[in-house]
């Protein structure tokens, strides 16, 4: 994980480097730091803890420079201490930020410290600043000793390196992790993603993988993995700042909750666009999906639980066999492909490591075609897919995911209506009936975030306990489940999720006065069976918390608690429950006084093993 960024200007870049940090901190959190150019030498300020705790350090050392990197870490190779925190400094020469796995770092340390290096951290990137260093000071170029050092690293990169004697220059390289270029007046940046650039500037460049570049003041050069120059695309990103803002919210979890009607009509509006037909899925679509036997979904976290969701549509809506698995046990077994199967994967970020290397392995099994169902443009799993639909949630800052999943529920959904009516499973009224309950879906997601202060009452009554069980069936199982893992995620309260026909199989010993049971029962045809579930916990003396639709006719008892979200929207049914499971979470977790942005041990984009 781990965020970079870097600066060039006429300038003092250590504010816009400190402003693009705390942009960053979503992607890890254990320490931050930043190194410039002063005069000259190289100075350095790093700390343990967040951003603001090194922002802080750097104003009392009254910390300036024209050209600087930082960082912001989630600690892979060595424990979150000062000295394994970023930038990494060669012989006071060489200041490095790096951003990925170097698999061959034990290797080269050993090799380096023939040649004399000394080592002050357990990190991997250690080695990037000394091997630079000793190619740069046996007369290299710095770009040519950048150029030569990462051509000699097997693993994942995005690094940003200054040298003490180059203050006219910066610069990068990446390979397996996101890296990009910004384009100021005067000025130019490198930076893991947009949103820590775009107070300075809105035109970026994507690195391509192997690409090395050098950035001046005034330009950048770049060469591609063959050593070639290369020329990249500029875009001009759309990123507002106020999506990265939290204005009158207290955390972007709950910004995010609430955005989650405007992010589903946004994305239901791209639905609406091309209808329930394969443009939807890229220009390639209309030759792909007619092809396709069935339809093997790949995916990490709640990203996974969007593909279980989907399962049941895909099946149901239209007729096509679903597979879904989670992605870091799919790519280490010897999975059987069929060409004809649709490789689908689901990831927000589409930097998942997991699902990336999931991908490719899927690919190296001959699958022929891929669809990336993600919500960052330019991001690598979109790139090495064929088919793509982009869910327009907006930045998605919180840890937790909120409205990235219902949104790309949306997608799955229009997946499933649109391979059901290539299939003849979907008539043309069936299609103006999804289409309906689709256009009806914020407002009921509205409804459902009417709950909030219901909901708020039950979670002081969470908020004590140490357990918690989701109950859901059919449809809404994977809603249980992703009710449970945003509650372990961010209460730190032990949470596990069952089909509610499951319980009787072994989790119904668990159940006693001090373990809540939430349960997921909308108005479905199932309803019946979870009511008779729902009586074995009470029977055990469980107390149930229970979502249930206004349809669902349950009524308050001892022991019974119920919040009724909207009335039965059909098969849509398990995005609306998705509300109340999220807000649950969230403050049961306000109420446990946890970091709701930033739980322990996590960061957003795990591009990581
Ligand atoms: C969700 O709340 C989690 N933070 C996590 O499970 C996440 O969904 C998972 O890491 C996958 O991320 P992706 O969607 O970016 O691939």
């Amino acid at each position: 994980m781990c965020g970079i960024v870097g600066a060039i200007a006429a300038r003092n870049v250590v504010p816009v480097l400190v402003d693009g940090l705390k942009r960053l901190e979503y992607r890890g959190y254990d320490s931050a730091g930043v190194a410039v150019l002063a005069g000259d030498a190289i100075r350095r300020v790093r700390r343990v803890g967040r951003v603001a705790e090194m922002e802080n350090a750097a104003a009392e050392e009254s910390l300036q420079g024209q050209v600087g990197i930082g960082h912001t870490r989630w600690a892979t190779h060595g424990g979150v201490t000062e000295p394994n925190a970023h930038p990494h400094v060669s012989f006071g020469k060489i200041a490095v930020v790096h951003n990925g796995i170097i698999e061959n770092h034990e290797e080269q340390r050993e090799r380096l410290k023939g040649l004399g290096y000394a080592f002050e951290s357990q990190t991997d990137t250690e080695v990037i600043a000394h091997l630079v260093h000793h190619y740069y000071q046996a007369g290299d170029s710095l770009f040519d000793a950048v150029k030569r050092a990462s051509r000699e690293l097997t693993g994942a990169y995005a690094i940003g390196v200054i040298a003490v004697d180059r203050p006219d220059e910066l610069v990068c390289a990446r390979m397996g992790c996101p890296l990009l270029v910004g384009l100021g007046d005067g000025e130019n940046f490198i930076a893991s993603d947009v949103s820590a650039i775009v107070s300075a500037t809105r035109r970026v460049i994507f690195l391509e993988e192997g690409d090395i570049g050098r950035l001046t003041r005034d330009g950048v050069e770049l060469l591609d993995k063959d050593d070639q120059p290369a020329q990249r695309p500029v875009h001009v990103s759309d990123v507002s700042l106020a999506s990265l803002e939290l204005g009158p919210y207290s955390h972007f979890m709950q910004k995010e909750i609430h955005e989650q009607p405007k992010a589903l009509s946004d994305t239901i509006d791209a639905v609406q666009d091309y209808g329930f037909n394969p443009e939807l899925f890229g220009e390639r679509a209309g030759e792909v999906l007619p092809k396709l036997e069935g339809v093997k979904i790949l995916a990490c976290g709640t990203s996974y639980y969007a593909g279980l969701t989907a399962k049941y549509w895909i099946e149901t809506i239209a007729g096509v066999q679903c597979d879904v698995e989670i992605a870091s046990e799919y790519r280490y077994r010897s999975a059987w492909a069929n060409p004809n199967y649709l490789v689908t994967t689901i990831s927000q970020s589409g930097e998942t490591l997991d699902t990336m290397e999931a991908l490719k392995y899927a690919k190296e099994l001959g699958h022929r075609y891929a669809l990336s169902i993600c919500n960052v443009r330019e991001s690598a799993i979109p790139r090495a897919s064929e088919l793509v639909f982009f869910t327009r949630a907006g930045a998605e800052i919180g840890v937790a995911s909120t409205k990235a999943f219902t949104t790309q529920l949306v997608g799955l959904f229009a997946l499933a209506v649109t391979l059901g009516k290539m299939r003849g499973k979907v008539s043309a009224a069936d299609e103006a009936r999804y289409l309906d309950e689709l256009r009806h879906l914020p407002g009921s997601v509205q409804h459902a975030l009417n709950l909030e202060p219901q909901i708020k009452a039950w979670a002081d009554k969470f908020a004590a306990k140490d357990n918690a069980l989701f109950l859901g069936r059919g449809l809404h199982f994977p809603i249980a489940l992703e009710g449970a893992l945003k509650l372990k995620e961010i209460s730190y309260i032990h949470a596990e999720a069952y089909p509610a026909g499951e319980l009787k199989h072994g989790p119904l010993a668990l159940v006693d006065e001090d373990m809540p049971v939430v349960v997921i029962a909308p108005n479905d045809t199932l309803l019946e069976k979870v009511k008779s579930n729902m009586q074995e916990v009470r029977a055990r003396g469980g107390e149930l918390f229970v979502f249930a639709d206004l349809d669902s006719h349950f009524s308050e008892s001892d022991g019974v608690h119920v919040i009724r979200t909207p009335r039965h929207v059909g098969v849509l049914s398990p995005v609306v429950h998705a509300i109340p499971v999220q807000m649950l979470a969230y403050h049961v977790a306000l109420a446990r006084g946890t970091d709701v942005d930033k739980p322990r041990n996590l960061a957003k984009s795990v591009t990581v093993e």
